[in-house]
């Protein structure tokens, strides 16, 4: 009997390439590179399923290309390179790996909420630089992390994993969602719902934990900023596409906003210039889950619901259908 061709379109941890080859035949292309349009439009037309990354973009035309696809693993939570209503209405089935990364990215959330808080990468340019002749009392003094008021925009399994940092700093944590959670999640994290106007209005720093979609991008624009204020911090660690970084690069420079942690850009890996000269933002280039356990269950799991597939069992962690 044939096995299932499936692609693997940039390397992957190799546990999840062991489980791929047990059950399918895998059409490896162990780049770092990634594979240019063309490329990825040729592979895909003899395969049935696909284990991407959010490198990959899969638009409509590309699945015009690919009449034997069947399935889309993509290796993270979030899917906005995906254009999963074309996949859908194709009878392809889209995956992702939530929930194995969300402490990780939690933690690199507070990590750059310190490290902007606390001017970690300011102070250590300048020490690296020559410049620390003594202590001073005044050196590089930066903001408060505990007793501030955390507003987590957005609050799925990532935002509550932060507010649950949060409480270990003894901030006031305020969030709002879609969804308002349940009161007894609200009381063991420790978060009140508020609107948007009072979260931008209220906190000292500013979490995003959206995911990127139509009604989310650029809804962080100079309206939204000039609400916060101006001793405020913005981080994000979930789509650059979120913010509009023309209006923060503004406010940054004004002064209408104390600083940013940033792991995500718009169009990466381009970082606007703009923030590079800027001491008082973070830059990181997109490791929210970097870390080898979490990268390697993520390509377990994407790998776990192609054999799901191919077995023809119910396919776990599908995107894009109710319930
Ligand atoms: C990473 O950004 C992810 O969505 O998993």
């Amino acid at each position: 009997m044939s096995r299932c061709r499936v692609l693997v379109t940039r390397y992957v941890y190799p546990a999840a390439l062991e489980l791929l080859r047990r059950h399918t035949e895998v059409d490896y292309r162990d780049s770092r590179d990634g594979l240019a349009r063309d490329a990825l439009t040729e592979a895909l037309r003899s395969c049935a399923a696909v284990v991407c990354q959010l490198t990959d973009r899969i638009d409509a035309d590309l699945l015009d290309a690919a009449p034997e696809l069947r399935l889309i693993a993509n290796v993270a939570v979030g899917y906005d390179n995906i254009d999963v209503g074309a996949a859908t209405a194709r009878g392809i089935v889209v995956t992702n790996t939530p929930g194995v990364l969300t402490e990780s990215t939690a933690d690199l959330a507070f990590a750059l909420l310190l490290a902007v808080g606390r001017r970690v990468g300011e102070a250590e340019r300048w020490l690296r630089a020559g410049n620390w002749r003594q202590w001073e009392i005044d050196l590089l003094c930066g903001r408060e992390v505990h007793g501030a008021t955390l507003g987590i925009l957005g609050m799925g399994r990532i935002g509550q994993a932060v507010a649950r940092r949060a409480r270990g700093f003894a901030m006031e944590v305020l969030y709002h969602s879609r969804r308002q959670l349940p009161e007894s999640t609200e009381r063991e994290l420790g978060a009140r719902f508020v609107t948007r106007a009072e979260l931008f209005a209220a906190a000292d720093f500013v979490s995003l934990h959206l995911p990127l979609d139509a009604t989310t991008r650029g809804s962080i624009g100079a309206a939204e900023l000039r609400q916060m204020k101006s001793t405020a911090c913005l981080i994000n660690t979930a789509r650059g596409g979120l913010v509009d970084d023309g209006a923060l690069l503004a406010a940054l420079r004004e002064g209408t906003l104390a600083g940013a942690g940033l792991d995500v850009f718009p169009a990466e890996p381009e970082v606007d210039p703009g923030y590079l000269e800027l001491e008082n933002v973070v830059l990181l280039p997109h490791i929210g889950s970097a870390s080898v356990a979490t990268r390697t269950r993520m390509c377990l799991l994407a790998a776990e619901s192609v054999v799901a597939w191919v077995r023809g069992e119910v396919v776990p962690r599908q995107v894009g259908v109710e319930g």
